[in-house]
């Protein structure tokens, strides 16, 4: 059933702002917000309907903590306008699995320990997913160059990769294979053997 949210949360309505109903399916749930016209993507998930997964990092479009997916398509919701999103689906972090039953990409995250703060996780996870639907990444080298919205301020760079090749990798999606998983040897990083005398 739809719910009616009409002021940040927490927050008094904000006085002689004009304002208009939206209405939003967001991970299979709809809402409907009375908020101004303007209100961003990320601002109407994080104050109007709690959803804080979703992270607020630069909020110009430069870091990718804010990612989320708008019918299944990577999306800055820092630059993205709530009321352009009215006949999609939007899936935050808080849709893509459950406590119980973790996404690959959130699982894989967890085994790759591939974050430190945690800060741009969300963002990472969100943006990885949208890598798979988008079905382009097929090496590590194009991963890497299609991830590189999404900063790490932490620097957990070779683990985020790792879990998102191993998924990739899962799903069939790599024809590559450059020794990527935690613990492999690359053949550039293999040690070399002291000179015998
Ligand atoms: S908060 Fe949206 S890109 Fe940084
Ligand atoms: S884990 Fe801290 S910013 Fe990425």
């Amino acid at each position: 059933m739809s719910q009616v949210t009409q002021a940040p949360l927490g927050r008094p309505p904000v006085a002689l702002a004009p304002t208009q109903p939206v209405s939003l399916n967001i991970n299979g749930e709809a809402h409907t917000l009375q908020i101004a016209p303007w209100t961003t993507l990320l601002d109407a998930l994080r104050e109007y309907l709690d959803l804080t997964g979703t992270k607020k990092g630069c909020d110009h479009g430069q870091c990718g903590a804010c990612t989320v997916l708008v019918d299944g398509k990577r999306v800055n919701s820092c630059l993205s306008l709530a009321v352009m999103h009215e006949d999609s689906h939007i899936q935050t972090i808080e849709g893509l699995g459950t406590e119980d039953k973790l996404s690959p990409l959130q699982q894989a995250f967890i085994d790759h320990d591939a974050f430190q703060c945690g800060y741009c996780t969300p963002g990472q996870i969100c943006s990885a997913q949208g890598l798979i639907n988008e079905g382009k990444a097929k090496t590590e080298a194009q991963v890497r160059e299609l991830m590189s919205g999404n900063v790490c301020r932490c620097g957990a760079y070779s683990n985020i990769l790792s879990a998102v090749m191993e998924v990739l990798n899962n799903e069939g999606l790599i024809i590559e294979d450059k020794g990527w998983s935690a613990g492999a040897t690359k053949p550039d990083m293999a040690p070399v053997e002291p000179p015998k005398k």
